[in-house]
């Protein structure tokens, strides 16, 4: 069994976007900048954030953080959005999710615009996705494919079993491995809370990508012998044990799953820290105007 790491492969992003800077600030270009909106105090969303922020400055981006109470309007909001499109040194911006019950997070999301949508959840940015236009892919999905592809795993002809159907994850990555190309060319099947005998459809998968948000849902006994486990979830439960009182879990119950698997992400250390990673990849696309003018 082989552990999936997304620390060292996010380092080696990292390193890579880090030289790339380097060379831009060097003959004097524009230095990538991202900026996050992060709204209430969501402790996870609070650590998220801080991630992201923290990573860009690692690699020499510039980054700035807007943090506004949990009281704030949608109005407020979009003024925010607003700004932030127009602002010509903000290559690329994401407002954090969830966002408070009173605030419309779709409005937020068709408010942004999309030259500057790093995080791909812009339905021109996901449009184009699934017709396999130049577009910002999802930050996670996009994570999940660079292991896949930084691995050499192989995709093509698989059968592929996505739990939960998201917009953020679920759906975009069984569109992701079902387009034609590397990593690609899955079958693939996405299921959810209304499929019938969910573990016998993940027992038929190759590959499985574990996005429902239920801590340690997914059983050893679910699990095909050597078959890939892409584990998304990231849960804290409560852990006497630790100091906190708490610990991460994933969506996979680890322990059972890992001896079956020929592949496995931990959490933490898997998919989160690519995330990062591919939100950074696709600020330097936005400064580059890799994907749009
Ligand atoms: N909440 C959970 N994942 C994400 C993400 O990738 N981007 C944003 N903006 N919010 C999230």
């Amino acid at each position: 069994m082989i552990i999936l790491d997304g620390k060292l492969l996010s380092e080696n992003i990292k390193s890579e976007l880090a030289a790339e800077v380097d060379i831009i600030r060097s003959r004097g270009g524009k230095v990538p900048h991202l900026a996050a909106v992060l709204i209430g105090e969501n402790p996870a969303s609070q650590v998220y954030v801080q991630s992201k922020i923290r990573s860009c400055e690692q690699a020499g981006f510039k980054s700035t953080l807007i943090q506004k109470s949990a009281d704030t309007t949608e109005a407020e909001l979009l003024e925010i959005v607003k700004q932030l499109n127009e602002d010509p040194d903000v290559d690329g911006f994401i407002v954090q999710l969830p966002l408070p019950k009173h605030i419309n997070e779709e409005r937020i999301t068709l408010a942004i615009d999309h030259r500057k949508d790093v995080d791909g959840f812009h339905p021109i940015n996901f449009g184009r996705m699934a017709q396999g236009l130049p577009a910002f892919l999802p930050a996670t999905p996009f994570g999940i494919m660079e292991i896949l592809r930084r691995y050499n795993i192989e995709t093509a002809g698989k059968h592929c079993v996505v739990v939960g159907r998201s917009n953020i994850v679920g759906t975009p990555i069984s569109i992701l491995l079902s387009r034609k190309g590397y990593p690609g060319d899955c079958t693939v099947t996405l299921t959810h809370s209304r499929t019938h005998d969910l573990p016998g459809e993940v027992r038929r998968a190759d590959i499985v990508v574990a996005a429902i948000g239920i801590p340690e849902f997914i059983k050893g006994n679910w699990v095909k012998e050597g078959a890939v486990v892409i584990d998304v979830g990231i849960n804290r439960v409560p852990d006497a044990t630790k100091k906190s009182g708490t610990r991460l879990v994933g969506d996979v119950a680890f322990d059972e799953v890992a001896p079956r698997s020929s592949h496995i992400t931990p959490v933490p250390g898997g998919v989160g820290l690519m995330t990062v990673a591919a939100l950074m990849v696709n600020t330097l696309k936005a400064c580059k105007k890799e994907i749009y003018q």
